[in-house]
């Protein structure tokens, strides 16, 4: 096993598990100077569950964004599933977002006056299928994330886990390759916090490569890996050894070990 400290040398040749994310030397300085991200390498490989944690301000959504190609770097190199992106056009890195990343954003982003199953359905709008194919989906990526029973109820009458998880469901419909989520649970009190988490855990468990923001140190604490971020660099990449899809024991490779003992685990119960 190798000891090297940094996540760059995830390949993936040879070891089956191929590379949905690759960013090398990425910056992301904003008009006005503000330098959010100052050179992050960064691989995430099939079937990973993950955490970024850091203090607000420390650059995580950019990360998401860019991660997410809503976003392009100031220098550096963002791969999504081989592809680089800088040489795409916008047309094309549309079409490749629409078919292969899903967003979960805080502020769930739903449609208003709409029911579920129509902001469900929305997450469909650019593939290309026909009206009554989206509905389907949408009602079967409703029925996994639990609501079955709730399809035409709009926002104003779901609650905030259900929102949540309607977000999720318009999130995943389209069985995108990575799933990011930014602080899914912020909005959550904790009972529905956890629900989204186990939701989480699940479609991981189903094959989907999910990032999730949280600024909550247990919830992190218990995802396989955590990337610690600060001052736009990333500090740590720790990988605690919980399960990830796919067995993928190769996953840590050249990623650093959580040294410290500690780590509540289950220790707290949902209020
Ligand atoms: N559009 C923008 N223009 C200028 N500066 C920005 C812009 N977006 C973010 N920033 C700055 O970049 C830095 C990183 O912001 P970012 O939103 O990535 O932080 P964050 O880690 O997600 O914080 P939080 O936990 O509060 O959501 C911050 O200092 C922020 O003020
Ligand atoms: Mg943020």
């Amino acid at each position: 096993m190798t000891t090297s400290t940094t996540s760059g040398t995830a390949t993936g040749a040879g070891t089956g598990v191929s590379t949905v994310v690759r960013l090398r030397g990425v910056t992301k300085e904003y008009a006005g100077g503000v330098r959010a991200l100052d050179g992050v390498d960064l691989t995430i490989r099939e079937g990973e569950l993950l955490g970024i944690v850091g203090p607000s301000g420390s650059g995580k959504s950019t990360l998401l964004h860019i991660v997410g190609t809503l976003d392009r770097p100031s220098t550096g190199t963002v791969e999504i599933a081989g592809h680089d992106v800088a040489a795409l056009t916008d047309r094309k890195l549309s079409a490749l977002r629409a078919r292969r990343i899903g967003f979960v954003f805080q502020a769930f982003h739903l449609v208003p006056g709409v029911g579920a199953l129509e902001n469900v359905a929305e997450g469909l709008l650019y593939s290309g299928l026909p009206r009554a194919r989206r509905r389907r989906m949408a009602a079967d990526a409703l029925a996994r994330v639990g609501l079955a029973d709730r399809m035409r109820h709009r926002p104003h009458e779901l609650s905030g886990g259900q929102k949540q998880r309607v977000a999720i469901a318009r999130a995943v419909v389209g069985e995108p390759a990575l799933l990011l989520a930014d602080e899914p649970t912020g909005a959550l009190d904790s009972a529905s916090g956890e629900a989204v988490m186990t939701l989480l855990r699940e479609l991981n468990a189903e094959g989907a490569t999910i990032a999730v923001i949280t600024h909550d140190t247990e919830i992190a604490g218990r995802l396989p890996r955590q990337v610690r971020i600060r001052d736009g660099r990333v500090v740590e990449d720790t990988v605690t050894g919980g399960a990830t899809a796919g067995g993928s024991g190769g996953a840590t490779d050249g990623l650093s070990y959580r040294a410290s003992g500690g780590v509540s685990e289950g220790g707290r119960g949902a209020a």
